[in-house]
């Protein structure tokens, strides 16, 4: 077994078995590729190292999984954002990079519940920063304390297997007892969290989600952000295991084999070519507008601890959406705050009666959809300091 040591703050050693499929959850015996994706909790000894673990499984931008993690002790971490892994063109503020972090605290302290752990987390331990000191200083300390009282959370049972499903949904709109339920498996929360089923509401605010991508995708800048992070085949997503890919976004079988084939070597010309824009666009576009579903997070305020929190919300929100058979697909784009999308932010903010100092901080298609692509997650190793 490949084992590394991590020395930790009192000057002790970690142990972590690292590299080896063992400590990593298996898919689909069959399917060889599926084997390695995620890391497996139940294989790793320190709690810290299980609640890393589970925490890896979360949403975040683009899987680029831009978390850092200083271990303290065998009970204790620091997390940082790896400034090697923003999204500067889409997210200039970090807001979603943030999100990403409270992403990671909660499926982490969620999935600890499970190991009779409770989770008390210290946001921004060595007070705020200055977007130049990105990565330096700790967005959280997390804490794990035993104790026989905790119980674990119903979230836990599509923790490990949570996905995003960037599929066509069904038409089932979510009835006011699944909703309900919905609420209730969430439980606490920081933000509110709003459905929205109303067919005329809702053909007025899917255009503009639309056009959010429509921005995205033919802004130069941005649209070659997603290249940067863009995994054009099944040994690039394998070797890589981060980023974004033709699986994910629902292509598979022979439509997948023509757009490797167009995609090889992943040519700025090809990428920013206008008919393979509008190939994803149109295919985005149908899938926004069959949703019957729209479910929004919004802060009362918008700083760096709301960010964090949302990400806490939105994972609680996934998890309950999945344990009722939902799946959830984040529309980000109209929320991003570079330039070239001010107009249509200031139109969406309008159109969802957002206050003046209020912000959405994530906006959701939900619904019904085949099972979705299992996305990887990088070694563990590679995101301790
Ligand atoms: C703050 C935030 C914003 C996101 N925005 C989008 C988005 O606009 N479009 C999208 O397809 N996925 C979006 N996602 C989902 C991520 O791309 C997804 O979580 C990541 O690729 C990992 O895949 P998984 O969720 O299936 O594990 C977002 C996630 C987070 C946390």
């Amino acid at each position: 077994m490949n084992r590394r040591k991590f020395i930790i703050g009192s000057g002790a050693f970690v142990t972590m078995v690292s590299l080896s499929s063992y400590s990593y959850i298996e898919l689909g015996k069959d399917l060889k590729r599926e084997k390695i994706k995620r890391p497996n909790p139940n294989n790793f000894k320190e709690p810290i190292l299980k609640a890393i673990a589970y925490g890896v499984s979360a949403s975040n931008p683009h899987n680029t999984q831009a978390w850092k993690f200083k271990i303290v002790n065998e009970l204790e971490l620091l997390l940082f954002i790896d400034a090697t892994r923003i999204l500067p063109e889409t997210d200039p503020t970090t807001r979603q990079i943030h999100i990403g972090c409270g992403c990671f605290l909660e499926t982490a302290s969620i999935g600890m519940t499970q190991e009779g752990f409770a989770s008390k987390i210290y946001y921004f331990p060595e007070g705020d920063y200055e977007k130049k000191e990105l990565g330096t200083l700790p967005i959280a300390k997390l804490i794990l304390k035993k104790n026989i009282n905790v119980i674990s959370s119903n979230l836990n049972t599509v923790l490990l297997h949570r996905k995003t499903s960037r599929l066509q949904f069904s038409d089932d709109v979510i009835s006011n007892s699944t909703w309900k339920n919905i609420l209730e498996l969430i439980g606490y929360k920081h933000n509110e969290i709003q459905l929205f089923t109303d067919v005329q509401f809702l053909s007025k605010i899917k255009p503009i989600l639309s056009e959010g991508m429509k921005i995205e995708s033919y802004c130069y800048r941005t649209n070659e952000e997603s290249r940067k992070w863009f995994r054009e085949n099944d040994d690039r997503i394998e070797s890589k295991r981060d980023g974004i890919n033709l699986p994910g976004n629902g292509i598979f079988g022979i439509k997948k084999w023509f757009a490797e084939k167009k995609l090889k070597g992943l040519e700025s010309k090809e990428w920013n070519n206008k008919k393979t824009i509008n190939y994803t666009l149109k295919s985005h576009d149908k899938k926004v507008t069959s949703s019957t579903n729209i479910i929004t997070i919004k802060s009362k305020t918008n700083t760096m601890l709301d960010w964090v929190k949302a990400g806490q919300d939105y994972t609680r929100l996934q998890l309950a959406c999945l344990a009722n058979d939902f799946f959830t697909h984040p529309l980000s784009q109209v929320l991003q705050e570079f330039e070239e999308m001010k107009t249509l932010r200031k139109k969406f903010k309008k159109s969802m009666q957002v206050k003046e100092n209020e912000k959405i901080q994530m906006v959701v298609r939900v619904g019904k959809s085949k099972e979705p692509y299992f996305s990887y997650r990088r070694r563990i190793n590679d995101m301790v300091m």
